[in-house]
């Protein structure tokens, strides 16, 4: 894109790590309210995508992953649309397999990692031990001379979010992140499936331009007129601009996650490649 019209954009994160290591608590901690109740059997089912604006009025979007084995896909998708990632290590339980293959999606992506070392305030929390097999794949924090950035935080007293935040803001703007939201939007589907009352609905994320409410799109071999956009917090929006996670209602299937959406010209161009797609 021309350097003019790109604009600053907010840093996409993603939080991996082992099961039950506190990837949606600290979710939660960040934004301030309370999913993991509501969680089918505490584990997580999809990835979650949100955005919040901190105190120092830095807009970030968070995508949330399952630690679960297998959602092994899962995690490298996750590492692929983000600009981030922050690797929850429960101080507890230290690195487990999960850890260890989150590292290794975080590296092919080639995307930098923030650890946060959470549940700290267990007794049987021990950071130090962390930080330690850290070493052993690579990772070498700041509080062992290194480069990565470690915060040791608790996702259940919210200790060290402040810290994280911090982390992310120093992170976020070495990266310079930039695109142009004066063009036809581009976004990939974090998840989709099909609702009882609202028909087809998929999460995107906007990667380039804005999205509308009118557009016509192709979305993998499906199509569509965007009928509504919808945050994470129910709200309905005119517009998505990039690094936006939003609903889209308005498709004429359900798409997979992880497939590309176009805006395209006009509803028969999105009919046009969404059947020469079916037909591929
Ligand atoms: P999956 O999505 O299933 O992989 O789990 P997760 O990593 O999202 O973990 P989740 O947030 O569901 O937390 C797992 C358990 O750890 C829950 O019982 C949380 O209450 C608990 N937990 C999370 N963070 C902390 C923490 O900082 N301290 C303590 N003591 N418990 C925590
Ligand atoms: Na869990
Ligand atoms: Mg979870």
């Amino acid at each position: 894109d021309p350097e003019e019209t790109l604009r600053p954009r907010p840093p996409v994160v993603t939080i991996m790590g082992h099961v039950d290591h506190g990837k949606t608590s600290l979710l939660d901690a960040l934004r301030g309210t309370d999913v993991v109740k509501g969680e089918a059997g505490g584990i997580t089912q999809h990835i979650g995508a949100y955005q919040i604006t901190t105190k120092a009025k830095d807009k970030i979007t968070f995508l949330d992953t399952p630690g679960h084995a297998a959602f092994s896909e899962m995690r490298a998708r996750g590492a692929n649309v983000t600009d981030i990632v922050i690797l929850v290590v429960a101080a507890d339980d230290g690195i487990m397999p999960q850890t260890i293959e989150a590292i290794n999606h975080t590296k092919a992506a080639g995307v930098p990692m923030i650890v946060a070392i959470n549940k700290c305030d267990k007794p049987e929390a021990n950071p130090q031990k962390v930080r330690e097999r850290l070493l052993e794949h690579d990772i070498m924090v700041e509080a062992m001379s290194g480069e990565v950035q470690d915060v040791e935080l608790s996702a259940k007293t919210g200790a060290g979010i402040d810290k994280l935040l911090e982390a992310i803001a120093l992170q976020a703007e070495l990266l310079e992140l930039k695109a142009r939201p004066d063009r036809d939007a581009e976004a990939t589907v974090i998840e989709a499936q099909l609702d009882k009352g609202r028909g087809p609905v998929a999460t995107v994320l906007v990667t380039r331009g804005t999205l509308k409410r009118g557009d016509n799109f192709v979305v993998g071999t499906q199509s569509g007129r965007v009928r509504a956009l919808v945050d994470h917090k129910g709200q309905q929006l005119k517009e998505a601009g990039p690094s936006m996670p939003v609903e889209v209602l308005g498709l004429s299937g359900v798409p997979s996650a992880g497939d590309s959406f176009t805006v395209v010209e006009n509803e028969q161009r999105a009919r046009e490649v969404a059947e020469y797609r079916q037909e591929m």
